[in-house]
């Protein structure tokens, strides 16, 4: 227990899904915690049950005016952020290229690839002047190949830009103690898998040879590990969590 005490983290999206199990493992290692999401009442209920060391900022991943005022609120409250977990995401409508439209493609993009692009910039003089950090960006098994199911071009585009841009930081900041990697989940049963699956009259779990979706928890223990001083050696790789969907 208490595998991330004394670690300050920021985990976006937090207010269901992955998110949430990630705050609520995070909490129980002993970490203190900046839960942030677009979904203010949600957010807020989350924080509450969590206790002291937790706490709420409403937060577009998109604006680098929002990601300026985590920072200085969430320091003010528990000190230096050394730990990001960058989670928010969406699907975006699950269309063919045909019918996708340009509109669509940038609103997908700005939360799932700027959001990303956005958050391990306000983290960085942080985690510099802090001798080191751990950031852990959520990315996708559609951004280890092209997945044909419950995806579109923007979804598949972001997630592979996240895949790059956390190889590259990596290279980049390995010097300053930052360990940057990328989560490639599978089929987590998740509030947005739900509704992506439902879409396609469901199925899904056929595709997988463990034989099931993941709960939520199972991929927060990778996220855990990355972020913890067990992976001090880990950084710039990507961690594939999908009952072996696309081992084969
Ligand atoms: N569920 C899956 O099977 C699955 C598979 C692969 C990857 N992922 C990725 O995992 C991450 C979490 O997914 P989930 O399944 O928990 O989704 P979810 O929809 O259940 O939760 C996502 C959270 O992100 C928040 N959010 C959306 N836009 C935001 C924004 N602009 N700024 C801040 N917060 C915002 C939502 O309000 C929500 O609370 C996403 O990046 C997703 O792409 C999920």
């Amino acid at each position: 227990m208490c595998r991330l005490s004394g670690k300050v983290a920021v985990i976006t999206g937090a207010a269901q899904g992955m998110g949430e199990a990630h705050a609520r493992v995070f909490i129980r290692e002993g970490a203190s915690v900046i839960l942030t999401d677009v979904n203010q009442a949600k957010g807020e209920a989350l924080a509450r049950k969590l206790g002291d060391k937790a706490m709420f900022v409403t937060h577009d991943v998109a604006s680098a005016a929002d990601w300026a005022t985590v920072i200085a609120l969430g320091e003010a409250q528990f000190g230096r952020v050394t730990v990001l977990v960058n989670n928010a995401g969406v699907i975006g409508p699950v269309q063919d290229l045909l019918s996708f439209s340009e509109d669509d493609f940038l609103k997908v993009c700005a939360i799932n690839q700027l959001g990303v692009f956005l958050g391990m910039k306000a983290v960085l003089p942080s985690m510099i002047a802090s001798g080191g950090g751990s950031i852990v960006n959520i990315s996708s098994i559609a951004g280890m190949l092209g997945t044909r199911e419950s995806s579109n071009a923007a979804y598949c585009a972001s997630k592979w830009a996240v895949r790059g841009m956390s190889k590259l930081i990596a290279a980049q900041h390995g010097k300053d103690g930052i360990r940057v990697n990328s989560v490639h989940p599978g089929y987590i049963l998740t509030p947005m898998m739900v509704a992506a699956t439902d879409a396609e009259g469901g199925g899904a779990a056929e595709a997988i040879p463990l034989g099931r979706m993941a709960q939520p928890e199972e991929v927060s223990n990778v996220v855990l590990f990355l972020a913890s001083d067990e992976a001090s050696f880990v950084s710039g790789a990507e961690h594939v969590v999908d009952g072996a969907m696309i081992a084969g």
